[in-house]
Formats: structure tokens, sequence, C-alpha cells
């Protein structure tokens, strides 16, 4: 018996929520704006730098992966919901650029860490690309708090805000697409996956330490408390990832018992309640 659970129904639901974020999108202005003080430019230049340039990826090749997925699970809105997430991610690029012009920052071309990303995400299949981009959201998390914390400015603080939360949201996302990538897989093979996904997170915490020290210890971080939360958002996504994984499971259970036919008693329903007449 053919399920009748949709395959669209998380990709469409995904399309209305990053439609809907996208309306309400910061406006940020490159223009002068209160300026950062030097202590906080020096603090954070080189690394606002970096960040701005990652979050600023076409993801062509991650999109590319999407068709073809989108394709062979029949869901003609895996794309269109992975389009609208990196258009997101890009939308935050936009707001750290402006607010870098405003504070005469320049904006770089490459870097070594985002060129290694990039490489990494381009190496095998969706899966692996996604695992790659989950460790750099999961690092966003702990790292646009403390670049929220770093400044005095209102400006990046109201950024920071607004990325915490698209953010937030990019992990419940990402929690949902690779439940599905990996719902037929083995709980034992499941699970030695997660532990190297804690391996490379463990690893990328420590790169991302030493590249942007300046401002997490202006924001009062240590390393075991960027550790902490990083491996926090780690636990959140993969407790949502499971959950997606339940749902789906009961879904198809459920849509594999519902009859194929299904007739309602039209004329039953339909039919006007007696009325006593006197
Ligand atoms: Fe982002
Ligand atoms: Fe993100």
């Amino acid at each position: 018996m053919t399920p009748r659970c949709d395959p669209c129904a998380e990709s469409r639901k995904w399309i209305a929520r990053f439609s809907l974020r996208s309306m309400t999108a910061l406006y940020v202005s490159p223009l002068a704006a209160i300026q950062l003080t030097r202590a906080e430019i020096d603090a954070i230049t080189k690394s606002i730098q970096q960040f701005q340039l990652g979050e600023g990826s076409k993801g062509q090749r991650l999109l590319d992966r999407g068709k073809i997925y989108g394709r062979e699970v029949h869901d003609p809105f895996f794309a269109g919901a992975l389009d609208l997430f990196i258009k997101e991610e890009q939308q935050h690029s936009r707001y750290l650029k402006a607010f870098m012009q405003s504070q005469g920052i320049p904006v770089v071309g490459r870097h070594w860490v985002d060129s290694i990303f990039r490489k990494l995400r381009g190496l095998a299949g969706l899966e692996l690309s996604l695992t790659v981009l989950v460790t750099a959201e999961i690092i966003a998390m702990p790292y646009y708090r403390a670049l929220r914390d770093a400044t005095g400015s209102p400006v990046l603080k109201n950024i920071c805000k607004r990325i915490l939360e698209d953010e937030t949201t990019h992990l419940r996302y990402q929690a949902s697409m690779l439940a599905r990538l990996a719902s037929k897989r083995r709980c034992a093979l499941d699970r030695a996956i997660v532990t190297l996904r804690r391996f490379f997170l463990s690893c990328t915490s420590v790169v991302v330490w030493s590249g942007h020290r300046a401002v997490f210890q202006a924001a009062g971080y240590d390393f075991a408390r960027f550790r902490q939360e990083a491996f926090f958002e780690f636990d959140q996504m993969e407790s949502c990832r499971k959950t997606v994984a339940l749902a789906m499971d009961a879904s198809r259970d459920h849509a594999e018992r519902v009859p194929q036919i299904w007739k309602p008693n039209e004329e039953n329903a339909l039919k006007p309640r007696e009325t006593s007449t006197q």
C-alpha cells in the first residue's frame, strides 16, 4: 500500500515561515552611525569581517543537491525552502556589511577558515554539507551573543538580536532536514554519526575560539563558557531532530493504516436532520 503522508508538508511549512520572516527584515543604514570606540573596533574588526563573508555564501552546490534530493523524495518544495533559508543567511551578511560600512570597517573577499568550510561543504553529499553547515550555525549562537555584548552599539545589538532569532529557527529547520535524510538509518549508525558530529563541533570550537577570542573576551566569555553554550545548542538541535524523526515515523505509520480509498459516507453527512412535524 502506498503511504498517504504528504512528502511536501514539512517543506511547505518552512517556505511559509521563511517568506513571512523576510517581510520583517531590518533596515540597517550604511551611513554614519554612532561610532564604536577604538578598543571596540580593534576587538571586533577581523571577526565581523570573517562572519560577514561566511554569511554571504551563495550556497549553489547545497541548492543543487537539494534539488536532486527533492526530486528523489517527490518533494518539489524542498529546494524552494532551502533557497529561502540561504537568502536569509545572505540577509545576515547584508546587515553586517551595512554596519561595517557605517563604522568604516572594510569588507574582505576571502578568509582561510571560510574557504575550508566551503571546501568541506563541497566534498560530499547533501547530508555532509548540512553537517558542516549546522556546525557553523551552532557556533553562530554563542558568537552572536558575544558580539551583541562586546560593544555598546545599539545598532549592532539589534542586528545580533535579529540574527540570533533567525539562527534559532535555522537550527530547527536543519534538524528537520537531517531527520528526513536519516529517516531510514539504523540506530547504531545514527549514534556513530552523532558522535562524529560532536567531535567535529569540538574541533571547530577550538578553531573559532582562537580566531575570535577578542570578541568573546570583550563580552566576558572564556573558552569553557563558549564551548558549553555551543554543546547546549548541539543537544537542543539533536533533541529537535529526534522529535521530528519520531513525528515523521508516527505520521508514516498512521498513513499506512488509513484505507487507500477513503469514502466518506456523504449521503449520511449531507442528510438534513429530521425535524419533527406536528
Ligand atoms: Fe546566519
Ligand atoms: Fe543560519
